[in-house]
């Protein structure tokens, strides 16, 4: 069978997208697939070109804007090439933070309520109590993400890169841990724990770098009471489901256990393609769950659809 990579792309997460891109073919050669790499630009033309010869399958490496919100997944169906991962519209649904939340609500998952604010607003002042985090509501990898706590001198907006008129999503800060579930069709893998280090933030450096000084821990399967593991595992089939999503998705939840026992637990984000890097966290929780990389891959494939 042949296959063809997507990756690259011109999102924030270009250089994870290459990493993610890289691993996957490997994996596929190893699991005796054809594989071509596409490293896709903002050059529609060159990229249909590219998939004139059509491959059997498209592995969709691609994360974030374009490549994650139903617009390349729009494109494969026009062409009829059946891709890994979502569709159209759990893709898009997905990739914004407040409509994720709102449909993974509906399906009885807590989350942190947010608002939406224009940039600007934040120059004027606090939109709710702090500690908060402002997000851009379609962007992943935490790029642009900041915690804002107690104490803080919130640099301006222009300092942070934000655009004034640009909306960002205010949710007030979880405190306790990050935990994180993957789902492959309709089993969630294993709960992982996240333990950031330096100002505890799981912020872009910690989730690439190669620095033990820098990168977050993974502990896995989390430490956590028994009821949030099972509490993780099914809510993270409940948002796949809720949303959608087909093949893998992973889901992302902060667990506040400093008031009570065994705590709560939020609903944060979905991720309709996930980090497949060296790494990342869905590859370490398929090999939990005794999966390698390539067996994880094809498995991938072999559920490619459009
Ligand atoms: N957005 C990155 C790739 C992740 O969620 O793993
Ligand atoms: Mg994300």
């Amino acid at each position: 069978k042949s296959v063809a990579v997507l990756m690259g792309g011109v999102s924030a997460e270009r250089e994870v997208s290459l990493n993610s891109g890289a691993a996957c073919a490997t994996a596929l050669r190893e699991a005796n697939y054809r594989v071509s790499e596409i490293d896709v630009s903002r050059d529609m033309a060159a990229l249909v070109a590219a998939l004139e010869p059509a491959p059997d399958a498209i592995f969709n490496a691609l994360h974030g804007r374009w490549g994650e919100d139903g617009c390349v997944q729009g494109l494969l169906e026009l062409l009829q090439i059946p891709y890994t991962h979502s569709g159209v519209l759990a893709s898009a649904l997905a990739m914004d933070k407040v409509m994720a939340k709102s449909v993974v609500a509906a399906a009885g998952v807590a989350s942190p309520t947010g608002l939406i604010v224009k940039a600007k607003e934040l120059d004027r002042g606090d939109p709710m109590p702090r500690p908060y985090v402002v997000k851009p509501p379609r962007e992943g990898s935490s790029v642009g993400v900041r915690i804002v706590r107690e104490g803080d001198n919130q640099p301006p907006i222009a300092v942070i890169g934000w655009q004034p008129d640009q909306d960002l999503l205010v949710e007030p800060f979880v405190p306790g841990r990050e935990l994180t579930v993957s789902v492959m069709g309709d089993r969630a893998l294993a709960v992982t724990e996240i333990k950031p280090l330096g100002d505890g933030f799981y912020d872009y450096d910690a989730k690439y770098s190669d620095d033990s000084q820098v990168a977050a821990v993974h502990v896995i399967p989390a430490e956590v009471p028994e009821s949030i593991y099972t509490q993780a595992l099914d809510a993270s089939l409940a948002a796949h489901k809720a949303l959608g999503c087909r093949g893998v998705s992973r889901s992302d939840f902060r667990y506040d256990d400093t008031v009570k026992q065994p705590g709560e637990l939020y609903y944060l984000e979905t991720n309709t393609q996930p980090g497949m890097t060296s790494n990342s966290l869905v590859p370490e929780q398929a090999r939990h769950a005794g999966l390698s990389l390539s067996e994880l891959c094809a498995w991938m494939v072999e559920n490619a659809a459009c």
